[in-house]
Parts: structure tokens; sequence; C-alpha cells
């Protein structure tokens, strides 16, 4: 069996250098409502926001991707620095790792700092070992705001050896949360990236939902390029759409005291936009910024990450994405991503 290690490394690889997105998150159904008399002037748009009770400069979070390798620990130290600096929160990527070779920790280090940080755990290892105290340790290990735990039932299935005993997992989730709750450690649900719906979300006693929809990064696509299954690629349009999931999940944000975390295919500001429009209070990417790191690299390995490059690129990403977001912002008449809230309509 291969280690989570190469595993890692693999799942990184594919990222980088195949596309591994598929379909459609479900923007282009999604259409702003323009204004001419925006009456408001540019420079008075806010993108601040209140996030996990913290204040984010950019409501933005940057996805769970790596740990629990030398370069991912290296990435980690970039991604982290990079949200210090923007002042947006940071999730690292599956702790597992580290929980079960504690010299793997220094792979999750933290640079500088960022105003919310977010731990990572499969939700199925719950049935696989994992404790309380494991998780209570992985989130004061980076100090986290909260710990995100991730359903990823196709992704087990496509994985090699994938663990798919998913049985009892809402009471484990419920009895975990509990416990990092009453330690301030807030509680996250999230996919990977086929979305997450009403049924599954209500049933859970969390603090936030990440939709990690579909039409993004693909793991029908990433676990069919490594493994032996063929079938792999009927499930490539399986999967919540990002836009739906969203829709589907408002009604229980409104009903609970619930965040959300828009996530899944989000790739311009156009994009994050309508998802504030849709009731987001944040929006989550992982891949544009993997690839960012890399940009400009021809090197097909990983031990070669240039971090002045990839820090110039990442700023120049981020810098054009909240460009965007404030152009689509001043066109609605919208002086902050609350202001912008229900102004689209459907297309038909
Ligand atoms: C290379 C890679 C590794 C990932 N590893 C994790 C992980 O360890 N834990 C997790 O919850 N999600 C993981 N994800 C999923 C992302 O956090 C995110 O939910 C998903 O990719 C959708 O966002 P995107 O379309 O912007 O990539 C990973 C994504 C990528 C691209």
């Amino acid at each position: 069996m291969k280690n989570n290690n190469s595993r890692k490394k693999e799942h990184i690889m594919l990222a980088l250098h195949d596309n591994v997105e598929y379909g459609s998150a479900g923007f282009e159904k999604i259409l702003l409502t323009h204004r001419a008399l925006t009456e408001i002037d540019f420079d008075e748009i806010n993108l601040e926001t209140n996030f996990l009770g913290k204040k984010l400069k950019f409501p933005v979070i940057i996805e769970a991707i790596t740990g629990g390798f030398e370069e991912g620990g290296k990435i980690n130290e970039i991604l982290s620095e990079i949200a210090s600096e923007f002042g947006t929160g940071f999730m690292v990527g599956s702790q597992r790792p580290m929980i079960e070779n504690p010299e793997l920790a220094k792979t999750y280090k933290i640079s500088k700092c960022p105003p919310v940080v977010i731990g990572n755990i499969g939700a199925v290892q719950l049935n696989y070992g994992m404790t309380n105290n494991d998780c209570v340790q992985a989130a004061e290990h980076i100090n986290a705001d909260a710990i995100a735990f991730h359903l990823n039932p196709l992704q087990e299935c496509f994985q090699p050896n994938g663990n798919r005993n998913f049985k009892d997992l809402k009471n484990k989730i419920n009895e975990i949360s509990a416990g990092l709750r009453s330690k301030g450690i807030k509680v996250i649900i999230k996919e990977v990236g086929t979305g997450l719906n009403y049924e599954d979300v209500s049933a859970l006693n969390v603090d936030c939902i990440d939709t990690a929809g579909s039409g993004g990064t693909n793991w029908a696509i990433i676990e069919g390029k490594r493994g032996t299954n063929p079938s792999a690629e009927l499930f490539y349009d399986w999967g919540i759409p990002t836009v739906k999931s969203l829709i589907g999940l408002t009604s229980l944000k409104n009903k609970r005291n619930l965040e959300i975390i828009a996530s899944g295919g989000i790739r311009n500001g156009i994009d994050a936009a309508k998802c504030f429009a849709l009731n987001a209070d944040v929006v989550g990417m992982s891949l544009p910024f993997l690839r960012e790191i890399y940009a400009g690299k021809d090197e097909k390995i990983l031990e070669n990450i240039d971090k002045g490059r990839a820090m110039e690129n990442l700023r120049k990403f981020l810098n054009k994405f909240m460009d965007e977001l404030k152009i689509a912002l001043f066109l609605t008449g919208s002086r902050n991503i609350r202001e912008i809230k229900g102004k689209y309509r459907l297309k038909e």
C-alpha cells in the first residue's frame, strides 16, 4: 500500500500538470444585477468581513491542500505567509499524517499567524481509530480557530485501498464537535469537490459549512488517473455543483447560526461576487493557489519551489481577484459583500 506521503505528492503533481477540473460549478446561471446609477464611490468599497469571530481583511480562505512531507511543509509555509499578508484565512491539508507520525508535525507549520487558521481531518478516520484527543491535538498544534472535517466518499471509492466505512459518522462527528466546541475550537464540515446537500448538513451540529461543490477540482479524475478502477470516468460529472449546493444550504444558514464557505471551482472575482449574492460569508479556493506557487516552472518535480517567485505570483493573483470582486460590487451598487446579497437573477 502507498503511504500518505507519496499519495499526497501524486495528488499535487496531477493537480499541477493535468486537467483535473470538470464540468461547471454553475456560475453561468447567475446574473448579477447591473446598476448604472451605482451611487457609490469605488474607493469606499470595503472587503473586510467577520468570520468565525475574527476579522478578515479579504473574504477568502486558502483551502486545504497539503502537509505531511517536506515540500508540502514548504507549500504550507508559503500559503500561510500570503494569508497573513493579505489577511485571508488559511486551512492546512489533512492532518492524518502528523497524527500517525508526530515527526511530520513540522510540515504543518503556520507562518506569521493568518487571522483565521483551520485544521483538517478526514471524517471517515473517526471510523479508523482517530480519537477525540487526536483531533484536539491537531487543532492545538497549529493554534487553530476551527477544525474542518472533510467528507470524501467518492474519493475513498476510487482511491486505491480507500476507507469506505462511512457508517455512524453523523453521531461521531456530533460527539467530537461537542468536545472541540467545549474547548473553544469551532467545527466546519466540508466536502472535497462533490458538494454538500441540505439533508446531510442539517443532521450535523457544526458552526460552519464549506460547500466544496463540483465544477472545480475533481477527485474522480485525480484518483482515476492514479488508480486501477476503470469506472472512475463514469463519475466525472457526479456531485452537486457549487451554486446548487450554496442555494440548497442558504435556508439552513437562515434557520441556524451557521456560516458558509462557498468553494469548488471559484476562479475569479465575479464567481466570488456571485457567491456573496447567494449569501456565502467567505469564498474558498485550492487549485488556483497551488498552481500560482508553480506558475512559470516547467520542472515536473516538487523539490524545486522558488519561494520568492511563488509569493510574487500569489500576490498578483490575489490583487487581480480582489479588484475583480470590487468591480462586481461597484457595478451592483454594493459597498461591501453584505450589500450584494440577493442582487442576482437566475438565467432562464
Ligand atoms: C492537491 C489538492 C489536495 C487537497 N487536499 C485536501 C485535503 O487534504 N483535505 C481537504 O479537506 N480537502 C483537500 N482538497 C480539496 C480542497 O480543499 C477543495 O475543497 C477543493 O479542491 C475544491 O476547491 P477548488 O476547486 O478551488 O480546488 C485538496 C485539493 C487539492 C487540489
